[in-house]
């Protein structure tokens, strides 16, 4: 039986499909240091991921691993040069978040531009004494300028919803969209500093990589109207976290909303000290039919890589599909 780590606490009846066909080391624990993982991955053919760092040393430690199975739809974990040079699979499961994950993007831009997270902060520590006509104002969104950087599978779904808001789209991305898809969104396209000085409330939903290291930085809050908000459901290092909480420290935009961060599981201080901000911990996928689902599709994935089961050979969604059929490196 080929053998297969799950690097991750995960659904047990996920890891019982898997034992139907591989022999399971499973961590159901604390996360693996790189050196446990590469311990771990010594005598393996797979491994189930979520998050954890795999480039040339874990694959150099790990000389039979032919496929590692990402449980999330990023995966900037992955040295995808190191994979291809060892002719590793890497794979992904993508679209079964996307609306639960635009859910969450619009909850965060709602909380954020209506203050929800500061005022119940507020409220629970017991000072709330009286109405007042003031009382955390914040900013429209039904009617207002939605702006998504990043109009791939999700921020498509995002802007799908604004819709019901009687909003206006414009986006920007690496490349414009189809026509037909601009159309029925109702989306126009817009350089990256245009879109920030248009948009009330600007929605980052893009891949992390080199290119998209502190694509929101001091120079890109200074476009932003200091009325507007700034969501990232995309990955920590996309936006400059200290840059942001300074920004938001000196009202030079209104709120954000975060759901990641650079370096996580830390949260700059400075971000912790801001009231002008809603910070969930890497949440946006976490609904349970989704989570189960990304789980399952990150089994079938494996199990497919690895040959067996009913799609065997044909993963549904491989990174590098260049390298299927060809011997380890
Ligand atoms: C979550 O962040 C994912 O990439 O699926």
């Amino acid at each position: 039986m080929q053998k297969i780590l799950v690097a991750r606490p995960i659904f047990p009846e996920v890891i019982d499909r898997l034992k139907q066909y591989f022999d399971v080391d499973w961590n159901d624990g604390e996360t693996l240091s790189p050196e446990a993982l590469n311990a771990r991955l010594a005598d393996k053919d797979g491994a189930l991921t979520a998050g954890d760092p795999v480039n040339a040393a874990t694959l150099a430690a790990a000389p039979k691993l032919r496929v590692v199975s990402q449980m999330a739809v990023g995966y900037n974990n992955f040295d995808m040069a190191a994979f291809n040079a060892a002719n590793v699979l890497g794979t992904n499961t993508p679209d079964v978040l996307n609306e639960t994950t635009a859910d969450f993007g619009w909850a965060l831009m709602m909380a954020a531009a209506r203050r929800v997270a500061e005022s119940e902060h507020f409220l629970r520590a017991g000072k709330w004494g009286k109405w007042s006509f003031d009382m955390f104002l914040g900013s429209d969104v039904y009617g207002s300028t939605l702006g998504v950087i990043g109009m791939g599978r999700i921020g498509q779904a995002l802007a799908r919803r604004a819709r019901g808001f009687d909003m206006r789209v414009i986006y920007h991305n690496r490349s414009r969209v189809a026509p037909e898809i601009e159309a029925e969104l109702n989306a126009e396209y817009r350089s990256k500093e245009d879109l920030l000085k248009e948009a009330d409330h600007v929605v980052l939903v893009l891949p992390y990589t080199a290119d998209s290291h502190h694509t929101i930085g001091a120079a890109e809050l200074a476009l932003m109207k200091p009325t507007a908000t700034l969501t990232n459901i995309a990955r920590g290092g996309i936006v400059d976290d200290a840059a942001l909480a300074e920004a938001l420290r000196t009202r030079r935009i209104a709120a954000a909303g975060l759901d990641v961060f650079e370096g996580e599981p830390s949260v700059h201080p400075a971000l912790l000290t801001v009231e002008n901000v809603v910070l969930t911990p890497h949440i946006a996928s976490a609904s349970e039919a989704t989570r189960r689902a990304m789980a399952n599709l990150a089994a079938d994935n494996l199990i497919a890589a690895l040959g067996v089961g009913p799609r065997a050979g044909r993963p549904p969604n491989p990174i590098n599909p260049g390298v299927l059929g060809k011997a380890r490196s």
